[in-house]
């Protein structure tokens, strides 16, 4: 454990990247004898690793939340997140302190530990009424996040989209990005296709990704000179 902090800390990636690095996450987390917990698309999830350390009779745990990119979610979702669970909870509950502040590489967890707010279960639920409708987007982008997908760079492929989607000034209300494993046609790597118009593109790189944004997603054009062929099924 570090010098400051002697109950069990929890290194928790907050987003897709840190899953793709979480080997990186684990050698931190040894280093700073922690464990390594995932936010969102990753297990261990935050829940279970609270459960995990309070029936190991854990009296104390901290969770400090690392984002190794730029678009991941705010540190308050952590507070949220282990709320729910501390509300959860039966019986005996440790206390959990969340650092306020992510740490935004490697370097920065022990600065981030001297941060820590303690969770007292009055946090926000998981439930608003702003999530309760199937939101009105027309396009939702699925952006490949499998194994050669993630190898080729679609990582940076994913964050052009959304930062280009950003300054175009467009909102989850029109075009959903949503990250998914393998598609299939893995040798176009990385794979990026757009519903409900079922256009597929290939080798989507950020230029690639910025163009699909502008023209497809805004204006309305499939951009041709990255489309990949499809050949549908239809009936029997
Ligand atoms: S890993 Fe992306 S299409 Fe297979």
């Amino acid at each position: 454990m570090n010098d400051d902090v002697t109950a069990p800390v929890v290194l928790v990636g907050m987003s897709v990247r840190e899953v793709q690095a979480r080997n990186l996450l684990h050698e931190v987390a040894h280093e700073h004898r922690a464990t390594v917990a995932f936010l969102q698309m990753g297990d261990p999830s935050v829940s279970s690793e609270l459960t995990r350390l309070a029936d190991l009779g854990a009296e104390r745990v901290v969770l400090v939340g690392v984002s190794l990119g730029s678009l991941a979610p705010a540190a308050s979702w952590l507070r949220r997140i282990a709320g729910h669970w501390l509300r959860q909870r039966p019986g005996r509950r440790p206390v959990v302190e969340v650092a306020t502040r992510l740490a935004n590489e490697p370097a920065q967890v022990l600065e981030v530990l001297r941060l820590l707010r303690p969770v007292t279960g009055t946090e926000a639920g998981l439930e608003s009424a702003a999530w309760e409708d199937v939101p009105g987007h027309r396009h939702q982008v699925l952006v490949c996040r499998g194994p050669r997908c993630t190898a080729l760079g679609s990582d940076r492929t994913a964050e052009a989209v959304i930062l280009e989607l950003m300054r175009l000034g467009q909102t989850d209300d029109d075009v959903l990005i949503t990250h998914t494993g393998c598609q299939f046609p893995c040798n176009h790597a990385p794979v990026v296709s757009v519903q409900p118009d079922d256009v597929w593109y290939g080798d989507v790189d950020p230029d690639a990704a910025r163009q699909i944004t502008a023209e497809h997603l805004v204006g309305g054009r499939p951009v041709e000179s990255v489309r990949l062929p499809r050949s549908r099924r239809t009936g029997r």
